[in-house]
Parts: structure tokens; C-alpha cells; sequence
């Protein structure tokens, strides 16, 4: 797909196709992704990734890379001055469920980490722009569950949710107070074939096209009926890209916006799976995560992106399944295999 062209945005896109990015969490499920299509946008050469360890994946072989840990100030420092990029995606986090399993760090690396970008953005006069990514975590159980508003209650209960929350106020805050031009948005689970995720609640929804192609059966850590929203990698990649090549006067919120593609629960993902495999079965059996889910918005009202920057997403739960299918058989997902 080529991002440039069918960007919204396509002049500003083009503009900017002459600098350089930084990636930070770039081995990560988005990031790998993201760290791929920005090449294809901004050459191989004028995209920096970066993470805590190189993963093998053939992405990141060719092109720039560093080994940083965000919660490495004077390393980060060293890397902006030594690519100059103008934009950085921040991608560095716990995700939910391994967050709980070690609340302290995960506040320690998701909100530093945060801080330690934020502050060379407003000190070094290097980064331009920032993309930094909430989540639906950021909402809690007083949170309308159904059509989920921009704006109404929030009250994370876990701790990766709490930094969130924090880590949106204080996006605007140095946009507000000191011009930083940070761009955000509240991703739902993400799904994609490319890369698997790691410590998320939402991560059955990857799980479970695996399973379907190797072993036939899928085991899931929610009950049945848990409908939580999801966006497809693509939908995701293009939101992210669009948001980021977007003028700043159509980029109204700063804290993040909140983002959907589909909602569904763990019956639903089956059935449409079955549509392509009838013998595929789940069982269920929920864990500490369905606590977690059971405090997320089921369904939730993007329209401000819509609004403000045109989003739309292109896939339903139908659409997704049969490219998610199609795509790991292709890699050589198979029964038994
Ligand atoms: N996918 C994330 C998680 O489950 C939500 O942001 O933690």
C-alpha cells in the first residue's frame, strides 16, 4: 500500500517525506510494522529504530538501528543528536496484563520514559513532533461502556491504564505550556499477522488466528460475551500515519483521541473463524485479565478523529478474518505444523 498517496494529507506527507524519524519500542507489535511502512514513506535510511534489544525480524536488517532503553536519558539524547529527527514515535510500554505482574516498574518505565522524550522535545530543539499512544485502558469502570464518548468519566484500574490517563494530561501539558507538538491516539487491541503483541488483554484476538491454523482449538483467558474493541494493524498503521501527517490545526485534542475499527467478543472472533474453518472450536476460561477487560469500554465513539483529521476504518471482524487467515497461511501457519 503506499501510505503517500493515499494519505489525506498527501502534500504535508510529501513534504516531510524529507526527514528523519525515530522509532522507540520498534521491535514491539506496532512498532515493527510502523518501523516498515515509515520506510516505505521516508527510506530505509531516514528511519531510526530503536529498541531494548534488535529482534531478527527482516525489517530491521537493513536500515538504522540502536539499542536504547528509554529509560536511558543520556543515551536517548545521543541518538537525537546523532540522526536529528524531527519526528518521534514513542512506542515503549508495558501493556496491561504484564503491568500488573510488576506495577512499580511499569509506572517507572511508561511515564519516564514518556518525561525523557517529552523533555528533549522541549529542550534539545531537535524533534518537531511526537507520537505517543493511549489505549482504552485509559477508561474505567464509570466509563460508558457502550459508545464510549470522548470525554466523560475516566478511572483506570490498572496501572498501565493509570499511566495512560497521566500520560495524555501531560502530552497536553507540554503542548500546551511549551509547544511540544504531541499527537495521540486511544488504540483498541490491536490485530495483525506480522508480529505478535506481548502482555496485552486484548492479545487472544492474535492468539486465536494461530490457533486456529495449528492446532484447530483455541483456549481463551476471557469468557464468552467479553466485547472489547479492536482495530485491524492496517487500520491502526493508517490512523497513526494519518494523525501524524495531519496539520496541527486539525489535531484539536492533545491529550489522545479516541480510535475504533470493530467490537466483539470472544464467541464472535470464533464464529467468524468458523466461517473459514468449520472443525475450529475456543474453550473458555477467564483469568485476571477478564477483571481488566470487564473494566474497558465495549464499544467506543471515534467520531472527533472522524471529524477533525477524516478517520475511517477500512475493516469489520469479517474482512480481518479472512486477511489474517489468508496472510499466516501464506507464511505457513498450518494444521499440525
Ligand atoms: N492492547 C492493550 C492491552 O491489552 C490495550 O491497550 O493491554
Amino acid at each position: 500500500m503506499n501510505f503517500v498517496n493515499s494519505c489525506p494529507f498527501v502534500n504535508l506527507c510529501r513534504e516531510m517525506q524529507k526527514e528523519t524519524v525515530l522509532v522507540i519500542g520498534a521491535c514491539g507489535q506496532l512498532g515493527t510494522e510502523l518501523t516498515e511502512a515509515l520506510r516505505g514513506i521516508y527510506g530505509e535510511n531516514h528511519v531510526v529504530a530503536s529498541d531494548v534489544k534488535k529482534s531478527d525480524n527482516d525489517v530491521f536488517q537493513t536500515g538504522p538501528f540502536e539499542v536504547l532503553d528509554i529509560l536511558d536519558k543520556p543515551k536517548l539524547q545521543e541518538i537525537l543528536e546523532q540522526y536529528k529527527p524531527t519526528q518521534v514515535y514513542h512506542l515503549a510500554a508495558l501493556l496491561s496484563a504484564t503491568a500488573e505482574k510488576m506495577p512499580e516498574f511499569a509506572w517507572k518505565l511508561n511515564m519516564d520514559g514518556l518525561f525523557h522524550l517529552l523533555d528533549a522535545a522541549r529542550d534539545m530543539g531537535i524533534v518537531k513532533k511526537v507520537y505517543w499512544p493511549s489505549s482504552i485502558a485509559a477508561f474505567g469502570p464509570n466509563t460508558t461502556r457502550i459508545n464510549t464518548p470522548q470525554y466523560g468519566a475516566m478511572d483506570p484500574t490498572t496501572v498501565y491504564g493509570i499511566s495512560k490517563l497521566a500520560g495524555e494530561l501531560y502530552a497536553q501539558y507540554y503542548f500546551n505550556r511549551w509547544g511540544v507538538d504531541t499527537r495521540s491516539l486511544r488504540y483498541p487491541g490491536l490485530i495483525g499477522y506480522k508480529s505478535a503483541p506481548g502482555g496485552g488483554t486484548t492479545d487472544y484476538a492474535v492468539a486465536i488466528y494461530h490457533d486456529a491454523l495449528t492446532t484447530g482449538k483455541h483456549h481463551c483467558f476471557l469468557k464468552p460475551g467479553t466485547v472489547l474493541p479492536m482495530l485491524y494493524m492496517p487500520d491502526a498503521l493508517k490512523a497513526t500515519l494519518d494523525i501524524m501527517h495531519a496539520p496541527a490545526e486539525k489535531v484539536k485534542i492533545r491529550t489522545s483521541y479516541n480510535l475504533a475499527g470493530m467490537s466483539f467478543g470472544p464467541e464472535e472472533i470464533t464464529a467468524a473463524i468458523q466461517k473459514h474453518i468449520p472443525s475450529f472450536s475456543s474453550t473458555y476460561e477467564p483469568d485476571y485479565r477478564q477483571a481488566i477487560a470487564d473494566s474497558w469500554p465495549a464499544v467506543i465513539d471515534d467520531s472527533r478523529a472522524r471529524e477533525d483529521w477524516g478517520w475511517k476504518p477500512d475493516y469489520d471482524l469479517d474482512r480481518m478474518t479472512a486477511d489474517m487467515l489468508d496472510n499466516l497461511r501464506r507464511m505457513g501457519f498450518r494444521i499440525d505444523s
